[in-house]
């Protein structure tokens, strides 16, 4: 593959349709129309895209946000590219894209975490550059159907 023929875009909410055409694997579940166009309107949300022959083939997210004590920081949700076009520089040319608009929104610094097995995203954040933090972060989730963690 040229470099020259994938291109990285930011859609913004008249861009829509861009969705229409995405490969295998770029997002972890197919892209549903009403949610895509919410993440699309919040000027605070970034989803910047890798293209070729109009099909989307790598995405990267991103949410910037303020804190009553810390100024604007980015967070990196997820980054995926398609099976086929993976280990090609388009992860990290979706990344630097992120880290490079999170700056000129005024962001002061950027994050994203890790699962420590996923090595491919290691990797991709560490040949970004991105600082390590010592220490061990753990991811908690609640399902928020459930209800067994409400108060007792
Ligand atoms: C993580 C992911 C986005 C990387 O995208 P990619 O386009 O293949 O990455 P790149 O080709 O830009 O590679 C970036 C760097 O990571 C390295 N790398 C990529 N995949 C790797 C792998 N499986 N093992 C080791 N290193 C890897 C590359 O060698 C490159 O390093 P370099 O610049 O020093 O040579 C891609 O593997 C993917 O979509 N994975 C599935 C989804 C996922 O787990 N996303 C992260 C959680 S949201």
């Amino acid at each position: 593959m040229s470099p020259s023929t994938v291109s990285i875009h930011r859609l913004g909410a008249e861009d829509l349709n861009v969705l229409d055409r995405v490969d295998d694997n770029v997002f972890d579940h197919p892209v549903q129309r009403e949610l895509a166009a919410c993440y699309l309107r919040d000027s605070n949300k970034l989803l910047l895209v890798a293209m070729r022959d109009g099909v989307v083939i790598g995405m990267a997210s991103a949410i910037a946000c303020v804190h009553p004590d810390k100024a604007l920081q980015l967070f990196i949700n997820e980054v995926g590219v398609a099976g086929r076009w993976q280990g090609q520089g388009i992860g990290k040319k979706l990344l630097q894209g992120l880290l490079q608009r999170g700056r000129m929104m005024g962001c002061i610094e950027a994050r994203a975490t890790a699962e420590e097995d996923n090595l491919a995203v290691r990797a991709l954040c560490d040949a970004a550059r991105g600082l390590q933090q010592l220490g061990h972060a753990i991811v908690y989730t609640w399902p928020l159907s459930d209800r067994s963690f409400d108060d007792d």
